[in-house]
């Protein structure tokens, strides 16, 4: 879904001088967003063209007087409108960062003793909700556990498009026994938002008051940790003054450039559709937090102190759920990227490994408009948050940015990862523009006629499509609504020179689906967006190719 790029900026800072002076500053100051750091971040933003900015947290416990070093600091821009910069207080969405709150309130759940039906990680889905629960798959229906949604091995794949925007909780859960698995139960990690859906639900189902998710991590976690600026509500968020814009560029050629600056635009908010109040949506599970670097810290610090509030000393979460959610069950990836890293395994909602000789535990979010990183070193008690408001290549940087604030504080000469993830994004487009494959200038028609395949198409996970043929006569009122406006709602996304078959669905992460004829059997699919702003702007958020 993340577009990948290139560019021929070469960063200006030399990194070997940049390292050896941070060194000689560790060792009488304990900081480590050292002005040469700050010059770090401000030149990598600029660097990689960036329209918006990041914000950091880092966090250090000093074994030997017991005291933290807290540092929390914005760079770039949050606000285009006002230009307004990014502040420690900018919040940001910070995606499926969120998913170790789902995990720890389970766990929180799971240590709960009162509770009329005890429930533990080993806790059969079925038993929890027997009438709601059930996939395709008879084994994974009655054998998944909490461990099994948590760590992503139940057999689904992401099917992240059955999710509509009026969707609730419920109405997702009780269509995942539609979806076709895509393997065995057990057999594979494939990441999959849907069970975090379903794990927010559990305390709703097995509490006798039935809280809200949000509401029951806002009492359970949020407020007892003095997590104050943290929401589940953008309402409350936007309210603030301090919600950071998610911001595209627009009209980069990327042959010509891929870090293009192009018009810096600030899109719409991710899930801008959903219920906007305190008690979240059904997005909150998988990705509804909202926070600040500031917030970022404590919340650091709090993981690294395995569930105690580091101002009251208070243990708000059972340091073996902490354990057990960071703790690999599935691998993720087998084989390391970089010399530098492990392999990494997945337990749930976070994923760790070793860096440079370090164990590491972080997880990473990714929403419109918003890209994260939370990362903690347990043993060196140090923990790094990057947030960023770069929809296209935040995912990049955040991670520059974060490896070189870690080889700081690891008094290691830096890497230059910055260097590597472009080279990473370069190849990956070009690869991508040489395997596309133009249409033949004489193609052969499908089997069957273009007209033949317009029409209304169904499936019990995804709902119901309207494919309505352009250039063709309709007699359908909604496909003619189309034609009229695609001019303004899709510019540019039709090549009239090309049998295309469109229709609206109103997915939480697009709002069109396009088949573009190429050859004989053979569609080109694409997904679109057309967000509404001061005008529509238009993202292709992915490329498939169908056989009819
Ligand atoms: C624990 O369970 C009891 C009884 O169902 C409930 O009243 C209470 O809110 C629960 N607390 C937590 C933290 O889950
Ligand atoms: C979703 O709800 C909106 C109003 O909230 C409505 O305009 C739209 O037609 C609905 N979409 C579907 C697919 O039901
Ligand atoms: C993008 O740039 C390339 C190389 O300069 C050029 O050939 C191409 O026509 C440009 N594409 C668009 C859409 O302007
Ligand atoms: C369209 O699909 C064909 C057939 O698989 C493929 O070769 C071609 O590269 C695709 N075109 C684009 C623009 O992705």
């Amino acid at each position: 879904m993340l577009s990948l790029i290139t560019s021929l900026t070469i960063l200006a800072v030399s990194l070997t001088t940049d390292a050896q002076l941070s060194q000689q500053h560790f060792l009488t100051d304990k900081r480590i967003l050292t002005p040469q750091i700050d010059q770090f971040i401000e030149g990598t933003l600029s660097s990689w063209n960036s329209p918006g900015g990041v914000s950091v947290a880092v966090v250090q416990l000093d074994k030997l007087d017991g005291l933290w070093t807290v540092e929390t600091k914005g760079y770039g821009i949050a606000n285009l409108a006002e230009n307004k910069p990014v502040t420690e207080d900018s919040l940001f969405c910070i995606a499926s960062n969120s998913k170790l709150f789902t995990t720890l309130a389970t766990g929180i759940l799971i240590s709960n003793k009162t509770i009329s039906t005890p429930i533990t990680w080993d806790t059969k889905i079925k038993s929890i909700l027997p009438d709601l629960w059930e996939l395709q798959d008879r084994v994974a229906t009655s054998e998944s556990t909490i461990t099994d949604a948590m760590s992503h091995r139940t057999g689904l794949p992401r099917h992240d498009l059955m999710y509509t925007r009026n969707d609730t909780t419920i109405s997702i859960l009780e269509r995942l026994r539609h979806l076709k698995p895509s393997s065995g139960f057990r057999e594979t990690w494939q990441y999959n938002n849907n069970m975090y859906t379903l794990l927010s639900y559990i305390p709703t189902a097995l509490i006798p008051s039935h809280p809200p998710f949000a509401r029951y991590v806002q009492d359970h976690i949020f407020s007892p940790l003095g997590l104050d600026s943290t929401t589940y509500s953008p309402r409350v968020a936007k309210e603030s003054g301090n919600l950071a814009d998610p911001m595209a560029r627009e009209g980069v050629n990327k042959t010509e450039d891929i870090f293009g600056k192009g018009k810096p635009r600030a899109m719409r908010f991710p899930g801008w559709f959903l219920n906007e109040e305190k008690d979240g949506s059904f997005k909150s599970g998988a990705g509804g937090v909202i926070m600040n670097a500031k917030d970022a810290a404590t919340w650091l610090q709090v993981l690294l102190l395995e569930g105690e509030n580091p101002k009251t000393s208070e243990q708000v979460i059972p340091s073996d759920v902490i354990r057990k959610v960071a703790s690999g069950i599935m691998v993720q990836n087998g084989e390391p990227t970089f010399t530098e890293l492990s392999p990494v395994v997945y337990g749930g909602g976070q994923s760790r490994g070793v860096y440079r000789g370090h164990n590491y535990i972080e997880h990473g979010g990714a929403t419109t408009g918003y890209r994260t990183q939370i990362t903690r070193f347990p043993d060196l008690k140090l923990g790094i948050a990057v947030f960023s408001n770069d929809d296209d290549h935040g995912s990049a940087f955040i991670e520059v940015i974060k490896y070189r604030i870690i080889d700081a504080a690891l008094s290691l000469p830096a890497l230059d990862w910055d260097t590597r993830f472009k080279s990473r994004i370069r190849k990956s487009y070009e690869k991508y523009s040489s395997q596309k494959v133009a249409r033949p200038s004489n193609p052969t028609p499908p089997p069957a006629p273009f007209q033949s395949l317009a029409g209304t198409y169904e499936n019990r996970g995804y709902g119901v499509i309207e494919l309505c043929l352009l250039g063709a006569p309709t007699h359908s009122t909604s496909c003619q609504d189309i034609v009229d406006e695609l001019p303004t709602v899709l510019p540019g996304a039709v090549d009239r020179t090309i049998p295309t078959l469109i229709a609206r669905w109103d997915r939480f992460w697009s709002t069109h689906i396009k088949l573009e004829h190429f050859d004989g059997p053979f569609f080109n699919l694409s997904i679109l967006e057309s967000r509404v702003g001061s005008s529509f702007f238009l993202r292709a958020m992915g490329g498939f190719y169908l056989h009819c």
